[in-house]
């Protein structure tokens, strides 16, 4: 382990995104935890006491005796993840920001603001390129960066390779994990043995995010990527891992070979820098007639690849295919530590 690792903290850190950065972030080659922030509720007790633990297994032991802080800047380290409540976090992330940190955040406040970027490292590194922007335009000296939504970056992964053959239309169906609501989530009775076909704001955020995530950076801007995108988004009763289904329409339509070769090949920026949470393969196209399966496949790969399967024909659009990511995993803490990973490699902590 490197002595000289960065210290780190996490606002938010007794939620269940939180406890997620906690257990991402144990052994972290390059990061260490020195400072955990969350409500007036929490703060002046030991994280142990703070907290309810709710994710698998034991509360990693460096954290358990960490005393719990108010939010704000005074004494937290330069670089930190955010999982606040999304009531919060716009004001406390912007002080943090203003104060000199970077904050590499979670919550969907700051994601679709012009001067954000809304970060996938394998899919648009280059969006990073708006930070100096960002600071001149705020008068910041710290900085926000921010990761898409838990079923957002599982259909901006599996896009991303196909981007080459000029997006058209895409039409987007979720299955999404009861994990992705938080603790306690959705009721028991609604859940169990039963679909929920709404999740609230789910759909406008995946058609946007994935338009930004996509798009180009354009000197002084990102700009959109003009595909149209129809998401529909549904709470099922699986626990961790969102499953979508995609059909999408290209300018050029490839042949499913040269589709599937962009999908088994797509490396990118983490694979080249070897960042220490990037997964050897962002994709894993499974050739299985019945996968990717969340119980099966979502905690793979350390739950940092996206898995997909099922590429064939589609009688309206070009093609349809089924795509799966770990929704607390690739979907939160995994992709700020990742993100956080790229801006260090980029020298945008120094
Ligand atoms: N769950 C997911 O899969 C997922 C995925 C992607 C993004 N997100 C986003 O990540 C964020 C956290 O989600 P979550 O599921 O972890 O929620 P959560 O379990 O409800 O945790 C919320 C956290 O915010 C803290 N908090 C609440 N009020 C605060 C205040 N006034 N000042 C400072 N901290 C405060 C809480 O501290 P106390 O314990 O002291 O109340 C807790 O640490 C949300 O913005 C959510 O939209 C969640």
């Amino acid at each position: 382990m490197n002595d000289n690792r960065i210290p780190v903290g996490i606002l938010g850190a007794t939620g269940m995104v939180g406890q997620q950065f906690v257990t991402f972030l144990q052994n972290h080659p390059w990061f260490e935890i020195a400072w955990l922030g969350a409500s007036d509720r929490s703060a002046g007790k030991p994280y142990c006491e703070a907290t309810s633990w709710r994710l698998d297994g034991a509360m990693p032991t460096g954290v358990e005796r960490l005393v719990v802080q108010e939010c704000k800047p005074a004494n937290a380290p330069r670089l930190m993840f955010s999982s606040m409540d999304a009531s919060v976090a716009t004001e406390i992330e912007r002080e943090f920001a203003k104060a000199g940190h970077v904050i590499v955040s979670n919550s969907r406040n700051h994601r679709m603001e012009p001067d954000v970027p809304l970060l996938i490292p394998e899919v648009n590194p280059d969006h990073l390129k708006i930070i100096p922007h960002q600071q001149r335009l705020r008068g910041w000296k710290g900085q926000i960066a921010t990761n898409p939504n838990c079923s957002t970056i599982v259909l901006a992964l599996a896009l991303a390779p196909l981007k080459q053959f000029g997006i058209q239309r895409v039409v987007a169906t979720t299955m999404q994990a009861i994990s992705g609501a938080g603790y306690p989530g959705v009721a028991s009775m609604d859940i169990n043995a039963n679909v929920i076909p709404f999740i609230g704001n789910e759909e406008e955020k995946m058609q946007q995010e994935t338009q930004k995530i996509l798009g180009d950076f354009a000197g002084d801007r990102l700009l959109p990527l003009s595909a149209k995108v129809s998401a529909h988004c549904n709470r099922v009763p699986v626990v961790d891992g969102h499953t979508v289904t995609v059909s999408v329409e290209f300018d050029r339509k490839p042949s499913q070979d040269e589709i599937i070769r962009a999908l088994v090949n797509y490396r990118s920026v983490p694979q080249e820098r070897k960042l220490p949470s990037a997964p050897p393969q962002p994709i894993i196209y499974m050739e299985e007639k019945d996968r990717p399966q969340p119980r099966r496949d979502a905690e793979r790969e350390r739950g940092m690849a996206v898995f997909v399967g099922r590429m064939r024909e589609c009688p309206v659009l070009d093609y349809k295919f089924v795509a799966l990511g770990h929704n607390t995993i690739r979907g939160a803490a995994g992709a700020a530590v990742l993100n956080a990973e790229l801006m260090y490699a980029e020298g945008l902590l120094d």
